[in-house]
Protein backbone atom coordinates (compact mmCIF):
# COMPACT_ATOMS: atom_id res chain seq x y z
CA UNK A 1 0.00 0.00 0.00
CA UNK A 2 0.78 3.61 -0.82
CA UNK A 3 2.18 5.74 1.73
CA UNK A 4 -0.37 8.91 3.00
CA UNK A 5 1.02 9.99 6.42
CA UNK A 6 4.02 9.67 7.71
CA UNK A 7 4.48 11.82 11.72
CA UNK A 8 8.41 11.48 12.78
CA UNK A 9 9.22 12.13 16.86
CA UNK A 10 6.27 14.33 16.98
CA UNK A 11 6.43 16.33 19.94
CA UNK A 12 3.80 19.30 20.89
CA UNK A 13 4.11 21.75 24.15
CA UNK A 14 1.65 24.09 25.63
CA UNK A 15 3.23 27.32 27.03
CA UNK A 16 1.29 28.36 29.95
CA UNK A 17 2.35 31.54 31.88
CA UNK A 18 4.99 29.46 33.60
CA UNK A 19 4.15 26.18 32.76
CA UNK A 20 4.74 23.74 29.51
CA UNK A 21 2.61 21.34 29.17
CA UNK A 22 3.63 18.51 27.06
CA UNK A 23 0.48 17.03 25.25
CA UNK A 24 2.24 14.77 22.93
CA UNK A 25 5.72 13.06 23.01
CA UNK A 26 7.87 11.32 20.15
CA UNK A 27 4.62 10.33 18.00
CA UNK A 28 5.62 8.27 15.30
CA UNK A 29 3.22 7.06 13.41
CA UNK A 30 2.40 6.07 9.32
CA UNK A 31 -0.62 5.08 7.76
CA UNK A 32 -0.79 3.85 4.24
CA UNK A 33 -3.89 4.35 1.81
CA UNK A 34 -6.75 2.41 2.25
CA UNK A 35 -5.78 2.05 6.32
CA UNK A 36 -7.89 2.54 8.78
CA UNK A 37 -6.50 2.91 12.37
CA UNK A 38 -8.52 4.26 15.80
CA UNK A 39 -6.93 6.01 18.42
CA UNK A 40 -8.06 5.34 21.72
CA UNK A 41 -6.94 6.60 25.00
CA UNK A 42 -9.09 8.36 28.41
CA UNK A 43 -9.92 11.94 27.74
CA UNK A 44 -7.28 14.74 28.10
CA UNK A 45 -4.40 11.85 26.66
CA UNK A 46 -3.96 14.10 23.60
CA UNK A 47 -6.27 12.32 20.88
CA UNK A 48 -7.85 15.61 19.55
CA UNK A 49 -4.72 17.56 20.07
CA UNK A 50 -3.01 14.26 17.74
CA UNK A 51 -5.91 14.85 15.24
CA UNK A 52 -5.79 18.64 14.81
CA UNK A 53 -2.05 18.21 14.03
CA UNK A 54 -2.11 15.61 11.51
CA UNK A 55 -5.14 18.01 9.70
CA UNK A 56 -2.45 20.85 10.08
CA UNK A 57 -5.14 23.16 12.32
CA UNK A 58 -2.32 22.97 15.13
CA UNK A 59 1.53 23.39 14.82
CA UNK A 60 4.01 20.63 16.32
CA UNK A 61 6.62 22.16 18.54
CA UNK A 62 9.23 19.64 17.02
CA UNK A 63 9.24 16.67 14.49
CA UNK A 64 8.02 16.29 10.93
CA UNK A 65 4.89 15.28 9.50
CA UNK A 66 4.72 14.49 5.72
CA UNK A 67 1.63 13.94 3.66
CA UNK A 68 2.01 12.07 0.79
CA UNK A 69 5.73 12.60 0.80
CA UNK A 70 5.44 16.70 0.92
CA UNK A 71 6.39 17.65 4.73
CA UNK A 72 3.86 19.66 5.78
CA UNK A 73 5.69 20.87 9.35
CA UNK A 74 7.45 23.72 7.17
CA UNK A 75 4.65 24.80 5.01
CA UNK A 76 2.59 28.19 5.77
CA UNK A 77 -0.65 28.51 6.52
CA UNK A 78 -1.97 28.89 2.59
CA UNK A 79 -0.20 25.70 1.70
CA UNK A 80 -1.60 23.30 4.66
CA UNK A 81 -4.82 24.80 3.76
CA UNK A 82 -4.66 24.16 0.63
CA UNK A 83 -3.37 20.67 1.29
CA UNK A 84 -6.37 20.02 3.30
CA UNK A 85 -8.88 21.38 1.29
CA UNK A 86 -8.05 19.05 -1.69
CA UNK A 87 -7.41 15.89 0.39
CA UNK A 88 -8.59 15.84 4.40
CA UNK A 89 -12.04 15.53 5.86
CA UNK A 90 -12.29 16.32 9.20
CA UNK A 91 -15.42 15.23 11.61
CA UNK A 92 -15.84 16.24 14.61
CA UNK A 93 -17.88 14.76 17.33
CA UNK A 94 -19.87 18.40 17.54
CA UNK A 95 -21.14 18.37 13.96
CA UNK A 96 -20.32 22.33 13.60
CA UNK A 97 -22.60 22.90 10.64
CA UNK A 98 -23.26 26.39 9.78
CA UNK A 99 -26.68 27.16 11.89
CA UNK A 100 -27.92 29.35 9.31
CA UNK A 101 -27.45 27.76 6.54
CA UNK A 102 -29.99 24.88 5.14
CA UNK A 103 -27.95 21.40 4.80
CA UNK A 104 -28.16 21.72 1.53
CA UNK A 105 -26.02 24.48 1.34
CA UNK A 106 -23.84 23.71 4.39
CA UNK A 107 -22.95 20.67 1.78
CA UNK A 108 -22.49 22.95 -1.43
CA UNK A 109 -20.92 25.85 0.20
CA UNK A 110 -17.76 23.43 0.22
CA UNK A 111 -18.20 22.39 -3.58
CA UNK A 112 -18.38 26.47 -4.43
CA UNK A 113 -15.39 27.14 -2.42
CA UNK A 114 -13.46 24.65 -4.73
CA UNK A 115 -15.08 26.03 -7.76
CA UNK A 116 -16.90 22.81 -8.44
CA UNK A 117 -19.31 22.98 -11.34
CA UNK A 118 -23.18 22.06 -10.46
CA UNK A 119 -22.45 22.59 -6.25
CA UNK A 120 -26.32 21.93 -5.50
CA UNK A 121 -26.52 18.91 -7.37
CA UNK A 122 -23.80 17.02 -6.21
CA UNK A 123 -24.94 18.01 -2.97
CA UNK A 124 -28.04 17.08 -3.18
CA UNK A 125 -26.53 13.44 -4.43
CA UNK A 126 -24.60 12.91 -1.92
CA UNK A 127 -27.82 14.12 0.73
CA UNK A 128 -29.73 11.17 -0.36
CA UNK A 129 -27.60 8.74 -0.89
CA UNK A 130 -27.21 8.72 3.19
CA UNK A 131 -31.11 9.16 3.65
CA UNK A 132 -31.47 13.00 3.84
CA UNK A 133 -33.82 13.76 0.57
CA UNK A 134 -36.29 15.26 2.59
CA UNK A 135 -34.35 17.02 4.85
CA UNK A 136 -32.27 19.42 2.05
CA UNK A 137 -34.16 22.31 3.22
CA UNK A 138 -33.60 22.25 6.82
CA UNK A 139 -31.48 23.97 8.68
CA UNK A 140 -29.43 21.98 11.16
CA UNK A 141 -31.64 22.87 14.31
CA UNK A 142 -34.08 21.64 12.85
CA UNK A 143 -32.08 18.13 12.30
CA UNK A 144 -32.00 15.22 14.36
CA UNK A 145 -27.70 14.62 16.22
CA UNK A 146 -27.65 11.31 13.95
CA UNK A 147 -28.71 13.60 10.66
CA UNK A 148 -26.37 16.09 12.10
CA UNK A 149 -23.98 14.12 11.88
CA UNK A 150 -24.37 12.60 8.24
CA UNK A 151 -24.71 16.21 6.87
CA UNK A 152 -21.34 16.96 8.66
CA UNK A 153 -20.28 14.03 7.14
CA UNK A 154 -21.80 14.56 3.71
CA UNK A 155 -19.41 18.13 3.79
CA UNK A 156 -16.58 16.57 4.66
CA UNK A 157 -16.34 13.70 1.96
CA UNK A 158 -18.20 15.35 -1.02
CA UNK A 159 -14.23 16.69 -2.40
CA UNK A 160 -13.53 12.91 -2.26
CA UNK A 161 -10.54 13.53 0.18
CA UNK A 162 -7.64 10.71 0.71
CA UNK A 163 -8.20 11.18 4.09
CA UNK A 164 -10.69 11.29 6.80
CA UNK A 165 -9.78 12.27 10.05
CA UNK A 166 -12.68 11.58 12.72
CA UNK A 167 -13.00 12.74 16.45
CA UNK A 168 -15.56 10.90 18.23
CA UNK A 169 -17.93 11.22 15.59
CA UNK A 170 -20.59 8.85 17.05
CA UNK A 171 -19.74 10.60 20.75
CA UNK A 172 -23.22 12.19 20.82
CA UNK A 173 -25.21 9.55 19.45
CA UNK A 174 -27.10 6.98 20.05
CA UNK A 175 -26.24 2.98 18.99
CA UNK A 176 -28.87 2.96 16.01
CA UNK A 177 -26.94 6.22 14.84
CA UNK A 178 -23.95 5.68 15.50
CA UNK A 179 -23.93 2.17 13.33
CA UNK A 180 -25.38 4.25 10.39
CA UNK A 181 -22.62 6.73 10.88
CA UNK A 182 -19.54 4.17 11.09
CA UNK A 183 -21.47 2.26 7.56
CA UNK A 184 -21.11 5.77 6.04
CA UNK A 185 -17.54 5.85 7.04
CA UNK A 186 -16.63 2.84 5.81
CA UNK A 187 -18.37 2.57 2.85
CA UNK A 188 -16.62 5.95 1.84
CA UNK A 189 -13.68 4.31 2.63
CA UNK A 190 -13.94 0.97 0.98
CA UNK A 191 -15.14 2.59 -2.34
CA UNK A 192 -13.19 5.64 -2.74
CA UNK A 193 -9.28 4.30 -1.63
CA UNK A 194 -8.87 6.39 1.30
CA UNK A 195 -7.58 5.99 4.39
CA UNK A 196 -9.58 6.76 8.36
CA UNK A 197 -8.06 7.83 11.72
CA UNK A 198 -10.58 7.46 14.33
CA UNK A 199 -11.10 8.81 18.08
CA UNK A 200 -13.40 7.37 19.14
CA UNK A 201 -14.03 5.42 22.59
CA UNK A 202 -16.93 3.30 21.11
CA UNK A 203 -14.70 -0.40 20.92
CA UNK A 204 -17.18 -1.51 18.28
CA UNK A 205 -16.20 1.14 16.00
CA UNK A 206 -12.60 0.86 17.05
CA UNK A 207 -12.59 -2.73 16.06
CA UNK A 208 -13.67 -2.68 12.96
CA UNK A 209 -10.27 -0.47 11.94
CA UNK A 210 -6.94 -2.53 11.20
CA UNK A 211 -4.67 -1.02 13.20
CA UNK A 212 -5.63 0.56 16.69
CA UNK A 213 -3.91 2.83 18.56
CA UNK A 214 -3.23 3.38 22.21
CA UNK A 215 -2.38 6.95 23.45
CA UNK A 216 -1.50 7.40 26.94
CA UNK A 217 -0.25 10.71 28.44
CA UNK A 218 0.56 12.10 25.27
CA UNK A 219 3.17 8.92 24.22
CA UNK A 220 1.52 6.14 21.98
CA UNK A 221 1.90 2.84 23.86
N1 LIG B 1 -4.90 25.16 23.78
C1 LIG B 1 -4.47 24.48 24.84
N2 LIG B 1 -3.70 25.06 25.80
C2 LIG B 1 -3.26 24.35 26.87
N3 LIG B 1 -3.50 23.03 27.05
C3 LIG B 1 -4.24 22.40 26.13
C4 LIG B 1 -4.78 23.06 24.98
N4 LIG B 1 -5.49 22.16 24.25
C5 LIG B 1 -5.40 20.99 24.90
N5 LIG B 1 -4.66 21.13 26.05
C6 LIG B 1 -4.32 20.05 27.00
O1 LIG B 1 -3.75 18.99 26.27
C7 LIG B 1 -4.12 17.73 26.82
C8 LIG B 1 -4.71 16.85 25.75
O2 LIG B 1 -5.94 17.39 25.28
P1 LIG B 1 -6.78 16.71 24.12
O3 LIG B 1 -5.89 16.52 22.94
O4 LIG B 1 -8.00 17.53 23.90
O5 LIG B 1 -7.12 15.30 24.77
P2 LIG B 1 -8.25 14.23 24.39
O6 LIG B 1 -8.82 14.57 23.05
O7 LIG B 1 -7.54 12.90 24.40
O8 LIG B 1 -9.29 14.30 25.47
C9 LIG B 1 -5.08 18.04 27.95
O9 LIG B 1 -4.36 18.00 29.16
C10 LIG B 1 -5.55 19.45 27.65
O10 LIG B 1 -5.89 20.12 28.83
MG1 LIG C 1 -10.77 14.95 22.47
Amino acid sequence: MDNLLKLIDINLNYKTDNNLIKVLQDINLEVKLKETVSIVGESGSGKTSLIMLIGGLEKASSGKIFFENNEITNMDEDEISNIRRKNIGIVFQSFYLIPNYTALENVSLTLEINKISNPEMKAKEILERFGLKERFYNLPGQLSGGEQQRVAIARSIVMKPKLILADEPTGNLDSENSELISKILFDYINSEKASLIMVTHDNNLANQTMKKIKIKDGKIN
